[in-house]
């Protein structure tokens, strides 16, 4: 029997040969370089192609912020106002990092009392949206509970905003239909807020009382953030009118337009100013007090301890726009909800 076996060809050359290793092993010896560099050309692609002072892309869900992450919400987008001369900078400077830093924006604090009802969530739902396109803002929610309860917890492990979650009970006597509400609440966020700045110096701030059934406007926000001491601005929809406001003079509040109890020594709602941390940190003992309060006069019976007309600062264009709405949601039917559970899940709403 007779098999031809192919003659193995001397190699021509000593050494590294092409020819010597054969198509095959050069392909992998070229394939493994190419994947070992490959990472590193991806990273340098990517290093060159971030702009430094873009913020971070939006996440959906973010985890909770403990009451100590303040100024943590990095990747919303700040609401700054712009001029023409700094857009025109700006654009030219695109691919330089930035040589200074802006000056840090004073913190809004906002206080929200909330309270378990049908339409809690749908309220911070809205009132979290609103709050969420707003740069260094830290929300203070106090519910009127004895304990946090599972709802608001999870809600705001969700929101992507830097939080406190506080709860205080209004003791059952005051659930009245004709006394103030949430009066405890706001104190708890007051407390909150003094001990929290206790030991260090004041960062600047500014705290707004914002009650989770409003409707804000973002321009509020840029608005309330230059106030010094204490400012104000009108309310829409409330009073019993299409809105209430300040009445300004040469730059100062004279007086007040509204249709209800024009003897209040400060005319407005909650909504309607807002008060440097600074003032809230040099009067410790200003609160809202429940004993010799009546409803619609707990913001003068706290303004009055911390201002006077005088000093108040008029925000939005003078008072005269609208820029928040004291919208109240209407009580939902549950005509038809069956007194026991029956349906095969249980739905949180
Ligand atoms: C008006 C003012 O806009 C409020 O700032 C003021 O607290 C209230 O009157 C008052 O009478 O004391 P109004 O729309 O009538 O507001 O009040 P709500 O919106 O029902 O309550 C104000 C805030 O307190 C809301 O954030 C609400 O969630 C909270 N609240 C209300 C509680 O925490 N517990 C309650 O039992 C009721
Ligand atoms: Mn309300």
């Amino acid at each position: 029997l007779h098999t031809e076996v192919p003659y193995p060809e001397p190699s021509p050359c000593r050494g590294w040969c092409p020819r010597r290793w054969g198509a095959r092993t050069m392909k992998s010896a070229l394939c493994s370089r190419f994947f070992i560099l490959l990472p590193w050309i991806l990273i340098v692609i990517i290093m060159l192609d971030v702009d430094p002072r873009r913020p971070a892309p939006q996440l959906t869900s973010r985890p909770y912020f403990s009451p100590h992450a303040v100024g943590c919400g990095g990747s919303r987008v700040p609401l700054r106002r712009s001029s023409p001369g700094r857009d025109a900078a700006e654009k030219r400077n695109e691919s330089r990092p930035q040589l200074q830093p802006e000056p840090r924006l004073p913190t809004i604090y906002a206080i929200t009392p909330t309270y378990s009802r049908p339409v809690q969530k749908a309220e911070l739902t809205r009132l979290a949206n609103t709050f969420r396109q707003v740069a260094q803002l830290h929300w203070i929610l106090v519910e009127d509970r004895a304990t946090r309860s599972e709802l608001v917890s999870s809600f705001l492990a969700r929101a992507g905003l830097p939080n406190t979650h506080l709860h205080v009970p209004t003791p059952r006597r005051y659930k009245r239909p004709w006394l103030p509400r949430a009066t405890e609440q706001r104190n708890a966020g007051l407390a909150w807020l003094r001990q929290r700045h206790q030991h260090q110096s004041a960062q600047p701030g500014v705290l707004f009382f914002a009650d989770d059934d409003n409707t804000y406007s973002l321009e509020l926000f840029q608005e309330m953030r230059t106030t010094r001491k204490v400012s104000v601005w009108p309310v829409g929809l409330v009073g019993g009118r299409r809105y209430e406001r300040p009445l300004v003079k040469n730059g100062k509040v004279v007086g007040w337009y509204t249709g209800w109890r024009e003897d209040r020594p400060f005319a407005i709602d909650m909504a309607g100013f807002a008060v440097s941390l600074q003032v809230i940190l040099s009067n410790p003992k200003a609160v809202f007090k429940r004993r010799g309060s009546q409803p619609g006069m707990q913001e003068s019976d706290f303004l009055k301890q911390i201002t006077t007309v005088e000093e108040l600062e008029p925000k939005a264009s003078n008072c005269t726009k609208v820029l928040v709405w004291h919208t109240r949601t209407e009580k939902v039917n549950l005509a038809n909800e069956p007194k026991y559970h029956l349906d095969t899940v249980n739905i949180e709403v």
